[in-house]
């Protein structure tokens, strides 16, 4: 099992701390307002604890669950707390239309925190393609981007333990895409699909 801390107290770190207490994990939550980390991590149970915003997490791996514009920033102030760390970005940077991405050029939120995140830590893509209640409910696939692969790994095994199928779709890079498939995913919502309850996944055929 995993330890994970949780940077953010809103939707998605409600949904993934309470998968990971279910998967027998490890939580910890900071959130900038320290009483809403507190409500959450009590919410949680499981032994949920809560750390000081930008002290170093307990957890190996940190999944900030940020808006998009607050990832990094958020990496920058914690800085060296952050050193050794897996660091899962899950955000989607929508543009004021949700048809398209709020940054310019081939990049992403994962890409540039990765700038600033310190030495030692890895950063990974996941879990932003896939609408949070489909997460509560669903059993998506959940694709993973990232350039080190003992830290693709330990996601891996993380997101396994809350009975999901990671999926890995390369290097970090690969980021920018996961991204886009974001933007689709809403476009799907909105238009084909209809509705959010779906997620993109990878169906394997055979013969
Ligand atoms: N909801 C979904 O279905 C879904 C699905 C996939 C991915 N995502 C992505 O997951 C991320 C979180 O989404 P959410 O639905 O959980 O949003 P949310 O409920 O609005 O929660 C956002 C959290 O980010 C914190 N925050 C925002 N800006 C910050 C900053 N500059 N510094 C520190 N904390 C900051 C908020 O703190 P305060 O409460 O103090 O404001 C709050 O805890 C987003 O990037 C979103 O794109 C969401």
């Amino acid at each position: 099992m995993s330890s994970i801390t949780l940077i953010g107290t809103g939707n998605m770190a409600r949904t993934i701390g309470t998968l990971a207490v279910a998967g027998g994990n490890t939580v910890e939550v900071m959130g900038r307002d320290r009483s809403k980390a507190d409500d959450l991590a009590k919410a949680l149970g499981g032994g949920a604890s809560t750390g000081d915003w930008g002290a170093v997490p307990v957890g190996s791996i940190v999944v900030t669950a940020l808006l998009y514009d607050g990832v990094v920033p958020v990496v920058t102030e914690y800085g060296d707390a952050l050193a050794g760390k897996v660091v899962v970005d899950i955000s989607n940077p929508f543009n004021a239309a949700f048809d398209g991405l709020a940054h310019s050029g081939q990049t992403s939120i994962a890409q540039e925190a990765a700038k600033v995140a310190p030495a030692g830590a890895s950063v990974v893509k996941a879990f932003n393609t896939i609408f949070r209640d489909v997460l509560e409910k669903g059993r998506p696939d959940v694709f993973v981007a990232g350039d080190d692969a003992q830290a693709k790994a330990s996601v891996a095994a993380f997101i396994e333990s809350l009975g999901l199928r990671p999926l890995d779709v390369g290097g970090l890079r690969m980021a920018h895409w996961l991204e886009g498939m974001g933007v689709v995913t809403v476009g799907l919502a909105g238009n084909g699909v209809g509705h959010g309850n779906f997620a993109l996944g990878a169906d394997e055929l055979t013969g």
